[in-house]
């Protein structure tokens, strides 16, 4: 085993352009330029700014571990900065939007940004994929995290390689309460699905193989949960690492062929198709989605990132986008009925409420 590295990617939605289509060119330069002063003054081992959709991603590597107040700190000050720089002379879209704290309080989790950070030994080669989507929750996650790690019709090894056959221990948070659970697989498997099958509350947060070495990490946070009100979605994000006794790179990505319905969409009240697209592609057109996903994989060593590979930036997954089409069409049909518009509980959450109260006054009793 060799040394102890963390990465930490934590994103926000700060304003962008053409509505809540993409991040301005501009917010990531600034972004660039910032990371690399910190990387330059030694706090950072590497870094790399991309964009899922409208969410500025700050991809970072570093010896502090997780949850250091150092790291939480810097993007804290960037988004800060970006926004006060960029989104506001700029006029961009919703300017700020996710920075919801006033001002930083030790830890970003919990503030607007989502966080996703794993600390692990380097081993002699570490494949890393990295997730991030736009215009949905992090229960998106649950469907793909659970066949990549517990479903052996996905990930062969499970059943194949020795070394992933004794399985995964998966930790779930409940959003609502704060509380979090241990479940293993295979053996508890489902208890895991009783609870992960409700994405807008149980959410994957880390998966560990059974002897603790850490394999994933995923964003918690909702936004309409720190805000009481309705803030955008929260666009998840995940790493995962892979092969040499974890799921193969291919197993990991295989989930995304089927392009699975998740909350979000059109002003995150909408069911709707998600989407595995190259970076050109991470920009949300059609109702304000359908949401997408980005797959970027690397290469780590002593925190050093090559990459990214574009791994959805592939044929491979063209049917997956055709169904999605498919699906999204077909959705969009239903117009404001459910299934496609979210249930009254996560509606709770939007402007509809505001809506309803106004007829609350014209109901009588039915004869
Ligand atoms: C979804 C999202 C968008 C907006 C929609 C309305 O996460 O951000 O779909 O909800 O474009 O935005 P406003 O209310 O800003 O006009
Ligand atoms: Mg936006
Ligand atoms: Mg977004």
């Amino acid at each position: 085993m060799g040394e102890k590295i963390t990465v930490s990617l934590i994103k926000a939605d700060i304003g962008s352009l053409a509505g809540h289509h993409r991040v301005h060119p501009k917010q990531m330069e600034m972004a660039e330029k910032l990371l690399a002063e910190a990387r330059d003054s030694g706090l950072l081992l590497d870094f790399r700014v991309f964009h899922c959709g409208d969410d500025l991603q700050l991809l970072m590597t570093h010896r502090r571990g997780e949850n250091s107040s150092e790291i939480h700190g810097l993007a804290w000050n960037i988004f800060k900065e970006v926004t006060e720089k960029v989104s506001k002379p700029l006029k961009l879209y919703a300017a700020g939007q996710d920075l919801l704290a006033e001002a930083f309080s030790g830890n970003i989790k919990g503030m607007g940004p989502g966080v996703a950070e794993l600390e692990f030994e380097e081993r002699g080669a570490d494949p890393l994929v990295v997730f991030a989507a736009d215009k949905t929750e992090p229960g998106a996650w649950n469907y793909p995290l659970y066949k990549i790690f517990a479903d052996p019709f996905n990930t062969a090894g499970l059943v194949i390689d020795p070394s992933l056959h004794g399985g995964f221990k998966f930790v779930i948070l409940d959003v609502f309460e704060g509380l979090e659970v241990e479940l293993n697989c295979p053996e508890e498997a489902y208890d895991l699905l009783a609870l992960i099958g409700t994405p807008s509350r149980y959410v994957i947060s880390k998966i560990y193989r059974k002897d603790g070495l850490p394999a994933a990490a995923a964003s918690t946070s909702r936004l309409s949960l720190i805000a009481g009100r309705y803030v955008g979605k929260d666009d998840p994000v995940c790493i995962v690492r892979a092969q040499h006794g974890l799921p193969a790179v291919g197993e990991v990505l295989e989930p995304f062929a089927f392009p699975h319905i998740v909350a979000g969409w059109m002003r995150g009240s909408h069911h709707g198709p998600l989407m595995p697209v190259p970076l050109k592609y991470a920009q949300c057109t059609r109702f304000d989605g359908p949401p997408r996903v980005v797959a970027l994989g690397f290469q780590i060593h002593s925190g050093i990132l090559e990459g990214p590979a574009d791994l959805f930036d592939d044929p491979a997954f063209d049917l997956a986008r055709q169904r999605a089409n498919e699906v999204a069409d077909f959705l969009r049909r239903h117009g404001l009925f459910m299934p496609h518009r979210l249930g009254p509980d996560e509606m709770e959450y939007t402007t509809l409420p505001k809506v309803l109260e106004k007829l609350k006054d014209r109901f009588r009793k039915a004869q």
